[in-house]
């Protein structure tokens, strides 16, 4: 079994992501981040969510905070306040670690060199600090898979061009993609591409699994927002880059560039800027992921939620 390495900023499609990693192989860790909600409510739902698994998978808390700017947005207004729908689970019995998570990816990473796949589902604030504190970092993981960007431009933040968890914090995307050799990186475009239909999702959280009714109570805010969006059918960004960290032969169409972080801009700042042309000679640095079998997706999203 391939044991991964999650930093996340739990969120509900972080939520599907975890399930997918726990029901499919071993988890090393949770290392949370800031990001769709402040760090108390992430980690929070990060222990919420080992007992709902009724695992014992570490968690360790990030950084409360990007490295340089304080962000304008989060992302409360999908996944509720408190990141999980505003559902009001009670205090999870779960603890967290005391380590910092920047300093558990250090660790853990010298304790099993090159055995590990990270992966990357929120802001890149925890692991671009780990990367400055030790520059070795990126040669002991086996793989880096990133749940971030929008690789022509069409993001979903306030900032047009930019995606999320990269807009949330550019200094430390910057840092990462400037880092690691080559990664994953499944973007926002990505996600919308492989949407599922309606009647397909309503199927899996109708499933008599205590994981399939929570996920169903945790999603309810942000499929409204959805909804009300025109975004059609059942979207889950982080559960989407699990399925490659997972099951790399699942990517169908994928192209492999050089990707840099826009880190000014008076419009694009935490873009990302993919030559996709080849005209800078930059390094390819990740392996952009375009297109992957949806039935296989689908299969293990299926299996994470017990239906
Ligand atoms: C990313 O941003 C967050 O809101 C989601 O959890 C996901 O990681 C999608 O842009
Ligand atoms: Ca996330």
């Amino acid at each position: 079994r391939l044991p991964l390495l999650i930093d996340t900023d739990p969120g509900v499609d972080d939520a599907l992501a975890i399930l997918m990693a726990h029901a499919h192989t071993d988890v090393a860790a949770l290392t949370v981040a800031a990001g769709n909600v402040g760090l108390g409510h992430t980690v929070r739902n990060a222990r919420t969510l080992v007992d709902l698994i009724g695992a014992t998978t570490p968690v360790f808390a990030g950084c409360p905070s990007p490295l340089v700017r304080t962000p304008e947005e989060d992302a409360a207004f999908v996944h509720g306040a408190d990141g999980f729908g505003d559902v009001g689970f009670p205090e999870p019995r779960h603890r967290a670690e005391a380590e910092h998570a920047a300093l558990a990816l250090i660790r853990l990473t010298r304790e099993h060199p090159g055995e590990l796949t990270l992966v990357a589902l929120g802001p890149l604030t925890n692991l671009a600090l780990a990367v400055r504190l030790d520059p070795s970092l990126p040669e002991r993981v086996k793989r880096l898979v990133i749940m971030g960007g929008a690789v022509t431009g069409r993001g979903n933040t306030g900032k047009v061009p930019a995606e999320f968890n990269i807009g949330f914090d550019p200094e430390a995307a910057h840092v990462v993609f400037e880092a690691f050799p080559l990664f994953d990186l499944v973007d926002w475009e990505a996600t919308v591409r492989h949407a599922f239909p309606d009647a397909l999702y309503d199927g899996w959280v109708a499933a008599d699994d205590a994981r399939a009714r929570f996920f169903g109570q945790i999603f309810a805010t942000a499929r409204r927002f959805n909804a009300k969006h025109e975004r059609e059918g059942f979207i889950a960004a982080d559960a989407l880059a699990m399925a490659v960290a997972l099951d790399p032969g699942i990517v169908t169409r994928a192209e492999t560039r050089h990707v840099a972080i826009e880190l000014d801009g008076r419009l694009t700042r935490g873009a990302t800027v993919v030559d996709w042309q080849d005209r800078l000679g930059g390094r390819p640095n990740a392996r952009i992921v375009l297109e992957v079998d949806q039935a296989r997706f689908g299969e293990m999203i299926r299996q994470a939620l017990g239906a």
